[in-house]
C-alpha cells in the first residue's frame, strides 16, 4: 500500500461543499447538450422501428417517401453503408451495433429504416408512412422461471458466472433455521432526462460528432473502430449529458445513423431518440428471477448461502444481469454457491444500469436475511455482525477496509432503531400500518486508466483538461476541487475542461469509477506542475503543461477486496386496504471513501436510495407476449418516483478514506441504489407481516397478499 495523504493541502476544496460550476448555465437554458447544437445545413433524421418482434424485413418502399417535402434520403440494410463486422469494443463484442447490415429482425422496435429530411417534422412524417412488410416467425419474450432455453455460460462481464465452495445441500441439511425463497423484480429502464442525440458533420477530413454518452474517448474509439476510421479522424464531445445510468456508455443507433447519413450526405446530421425509443434502442435492466437459500444455526451464523439468478437477453448479444455476486464478498459461509443463468428472448438487449447485480441482487439477499433475522429471533443488524467475515468469502482476500459495522451503528443511532419491537403488523396510525427496515450494501470500488493534462498559464491560472463525462453527478465540479488541491490554489483559478476525446483516453463515468479515476490523473498532473512551479520553472507563453497517465498506477494496485459499503433504513406506511405504501423516511449511512463534494456527494446517494424506492414499488415495463412489445413505452406509464413519492431522504457517511487512493476517494456512483430497496421491503413486512418477494410492490400486490 502507498501511503494515504487524506489530510488534504492547505486549501483544502474537497470536502467542502461547492455549488455545481455549470449549475447557472443549465437552469438558464445556456448549457447545449447533444441535440442542442446548431449546425449550418442541418438535416435530420428519424429512425423507423420495426412493427413486429422477429423475422426479416420482406420489402421496403421508399419511394413514396422520397417524394415527400423535405426529404433527403432513406437509409436501410438495402442501402446502408457497412460497418465492421464482429465489432468488439469497449465493453465486448457488440452485434447491437449492427444498423442495417441485415435484414433480420430481432426484437420489436429494432431499426429498420432511418428518414432524413431538412426538419425533424418532416423526417417524422415519411417515417411514418414508410410501407415496410415483413416474413413474420412466432416469437418468444416471456420470461419466466424455469424456461427451457436458460443456461449457464462460464464467464459473465464481470468475472465467472459460478462460484462454488464446500457442500451447501449438506449444510442446509445441519442448518437449525433455513430460508428458501423466490424473488422477482420487473423489467427497468435507465430513464434519463436527456434522451440520446448525435449530431455528426464532416469537416476538413475529421468526422465532428457531439453525442449524449458517458465516455467521449471511448465513445470515440468505438465509433473509428466500428466505420473503420482512423481514430484520430474522429473528434467527440459531450460536454454536458441529463442522466445516463449506464445507457449512453455503448454506441447507439443514434449515433451511427448520423454518421452514416452525414457520411452520404455531406451535411451535417442530427439523430435524436424519441422516449418511446428508449424503452427499445439503449438497453435496459432484465427482468429478474432469483431464489436464495440459507442455513443457519440458531444462532444466526450461516451455514449455507445459495443465490442463483436468472435473467433475459436478446438473440443478438449476451448480457447477464449480475445479481447473485452481491453476496461473493458480502457474507460467508461453509457451504457458499452463486450461480448465474439467463435466457435469449426476442427482446432487446438489455445492458448495465445502476448498480447492474447488485441493485436487484441486494433485494433478494437483504431480504433473505431478514427473514432469516426473524425465524432466528435476532434483531436484522445482530443478524449481520454475527456474519462479518474476516476475509472474501470467495476470494479469499482480505478487506482493504470494511466499516460495514460502523455504518449500522451510526445508521441505527441516527434513525433510532434501537429498542425496536421486532414484531410485524402491530403499530397502527390511523389507517396506515408502520413498521421500519433496514439492509446492508456494497458496491465494488477501483481505479481505471485515465490521461490528464493540467497546464499553468503566466495570469495564475490553470486548465485541467480530461475526457471525463459529468452525466449530472457534478464530476465537473468535483475535479475541479481535486485539482484546486493539488495545485494548492483555489478553485476559482482553476478551469476544468472535460468531454472531449481529443483530451486522450480516459474511463468513462461508469462503474462508479469516474471521478476517482479521472481525479487521479488530475492529482498525479497537478502534483507536478506544482513541484516544478515550486522549483522556479518559467511559464511559456503558451502555457506550462503536465500529463499524466495512470495506467501503472491503477493495474499495480494490490490484490484485495475493494469496496464501499452502507446502511439502509426506511420507514414505510401500509394502507392494507388501498394497499397504497408510502415511505416514510429513509436514512442511508455510508462508508464510500473520501467525500470530494458533500453537496452533490448527497444528492448521488440519495439519488440512487430514491432509485431503490422506485424499484420496490413503481419501476415496472409491461411486455406483451403477444405483439413482443412494451405497453408502457413513456414516462406516464413507466412510473418512476417522482416528488410525491419521495420522504425526507438522508444520506450521510462516516470516515473511510482508501489508503490507496492519492487522495482516499472510493467512489460513490450506485452504492445508494443498493439495498435501499431491500429497507423498504422488510420495512413494509415490519408494518403488515406480509414478505412480498415480487417487484415493484403495487397496490394490488398489497391487498391481493392477505396478512397474516
Ligand atoms: Mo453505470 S450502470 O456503471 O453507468
Amino acid at each position: 500500500m502507498t501511503t494515504a495523504t487524506t489530510g488534504g493541502p492547505a486549501t483544502r476544496a474537497v470536502g467542502t461543499p461547492h455549488v455545481r460550476l455549470e449549475g447557472r448555465d443549465k437552469v438558464t437554458g445556456a448549457a447545449r447538450y447533444a441535440a442542442d447544437h446548431p449546425a449550418d445545413g442541418l438535416a435530420h433524421g428519424w429512425i423507423v422501428p420495426s412493427t413486429v418482434a422477429r423475422g426479416r424485413v420482406r420489402s421496403l418502399d421508399d419511394a413514396s417517401a422520397l417524394k415527400m417535402p423535405g426529404v433527403l434520403a432513406v437509409l436501410h440494410h438495402g442501402n446502408a453503408s457497412r460497418l465492421t463486422e464482429d465489432f468488439v469494443g469497449t465493453f465486448g463484442p457488440d452485434a447491437t451495433t449492427q444498423v442495417f447490415q441485415h435484414d433480420r429482425v430481432p426484437y420489436l422496435g429494432w431499426p429498420v429504416a432511418c428518414v432524413v429530411a431538412e426538419t425533424p417534422e418532416q423526417a417524422r412524417e415519411a417515417a411514418e408512412t414508410l410501407a415496410v412488410t415483413y416474413a413474420t416467425e412466432p416469437h418468444d419474450v416471456d420470461f419466466r422461471p424455469g424456461h427451457p432455453g436458460a443456461y449457464t455460460p462460464e464467464e459473465m462481464a464481470v468475472g465467472p458466472a459460478c462460484t462454488e465452495k464446500g457442500d451447501v445441500e449438506a449444510e442446509l441439511a445441519a442448518s437449525d433455521v433455513v430460508v428458501d425463497a423466490h424473488y422477482s423484480t420487473a423489467e427497468e429502464h435507465h430513464s434519463p432526462m436527456e434522451p440520446h442525440a448525435a449530431m455528426a458533420r464532416w469537416d476538413d477530413g475529421r468526422l465532428e460528432v457531439v453525442d449524449s454518452t458517458q465516455g467521449a474517448y471511448a465513445t470515440a474509439r468505438d465509433l473509428a473502430l466500428l466505420f473503420g476510421l482512423d481514430p484520430a479522424s474522429v473528434h467527440l464531445r459531450s460536454e454536458h449529458v441529463g442522466g445516463g445510468f449506464g445507457c449512453k456508455a455503448q454506441v447507439r443507433p443514434h449515433l451511427i445513423l448520423a454518421v452514416m447519413a452525414t457520411t452520404l450526405l455531406g451535411r451535417p446530421v442530427r439523430v435524436v431518440l424519441t422516449r418511446a425509443q428508449m424503452f427499445t434502442l439503449i438497453g435496459h435492466r432484465s427482468p429478474t428471477a432469483q431464489r436464495v437459500r440459507l442455513g443457519a444455526g440458531a444462532d444466526g451464523r450461516l451455514r449455507a448461502l445459495e443465490h442463483t439468478a436468472l435473467s433475459a437477453t436478446s438473440t443478438v448479444r449476451e448480457f447477464i444481469e449480475p445479481s447473485a455476486q452481491y453476496g461473493r464478498s458480502m457474507y460467508d459461509a461453509d457451504g457458499h454457491r452463486t450461480v448465474h443463468s439467463v435466457v435469449r428472448l426476442d427482446v432487446p438487449t438489455p445492458t448495465y444500469m445502476r448498480a447492474p447485480g447488485e441493485a436487484p441482487g441486494s433485494f433478494a439477499l437483504e431480504c433473505a436475511l431478514d427473514e432469516l433475522a426473524e425465524r432466528c429471533g435476532l434483531d436484522p443488524i445482530a443478524l449481520r455482525a454475527r456474519n462479518e467475515p474476516a476475509v472474501g468469502p470467495v476470494s479469499g482476500l482480505p478487506f482493504a477496509g470494511r466499516r460495514l459495522l460502523d455504518c449500522f451503528a451510526e445508521g441505527a443511532r441516527r434513525f433510532g432503531w434501537d429498542g425496536r419491537d421486532p414484531r410485524p403488523g402491530v403499530r397502527r396510525d390511523g389507517r396506515w400500518l408502520v413498521g421500519t427496515g433496514t439492509a446492508a450494501a456494497t458496491f465494488f470500488t477501483g481505479a481505471r486508466p485515465s490521461t490528464a493534462a493540467v497546464t499553468a498559464h503566466a495570469d495564475g491560472t490553470f486548465t485541467a483538461r480530461i475526457a471525463a463525462a459529468d452525466i449530472g453527478t457534478g464530476a465537473r465540479t468535483a475535479l475541479t476541487q481535486l485539482a484546486a488541491d493539488a495545485l494548492e490554489v483555489t478553485p476559482g483559478r482553476v478551469r476544468v475542461l472535460i468531454a472531449d476525446s481529443d483530451f486522450g483516453d480516459a474511463w468513462l463515468a461508469g462503474g462508479s469509477m469516474g471521478t476517482r479515476s479521472w481525479g487521479w490523473a488530475i492529482t498525479l498532473a497537478a502534483r507536478e506542475l506544482r513541484e516544478r512551479l515550486a522549483l522556479g520553472e518559467d511559464i511559456p507563453p503558451d502555457g506550462l503543461t503536465v500529463r499524466s497517465d495512470t495506467e501503472q498506477a491503477v493495474n499495480s494496485l494490490a490484490a484485495y477486496e475493494r469496496h464501499a459499503y452502507g446502511a439502509q433504513f426506511a420507514e414505510v406506511a401500509v394502507d392494507p386496504g388501498s394497499g397504497e405504501i408510502r415511505v416514510r423516511r429513509m436514512l442511508g449511512v455510508f462508508a464510500a471513501g473520501r467525500i470530494v463534494n458533500p453537496l452533490t456527494a448527497r444528492s448521488q446517494l440519495t439519488g440512487g436510495m430514491i432509485w431503490g424506492l422506485s424499484m420496490a414499488l413503481h419501476e415496472e415495463a409491461v411486455r406483451d407476449t403477444a405483439t413482443g412489445g412494451l405497453v408502457n413505452t413513456d414516462l406516464a406509464g413507466y412510473h418512476i418516483a417522482a416528488h410525491a413519492d419521495v420522504p425526507a431522504v438522508e444520506a450521510d457517511w462516516i470516515d473511510d478514506p482508501d489508503p490507496d487512493d492519492p487522495v482516499g476517494i472510493k467512489g460513490i456512483g450506485e452504492i445508494g441504489g443498493v439495498g435501499s430497496a431491500a429497507a423498504i421491503v422488510n420495512a413494509v413486512w415490519h408494518a403488515t407481516g406480509v414478505r412480498h418477494r415480487d417487484l415493484p410492490i403495487r397496490p394490488d400486490r398489497v391487498v391481493l397478499m392477505p396478512r397474516p
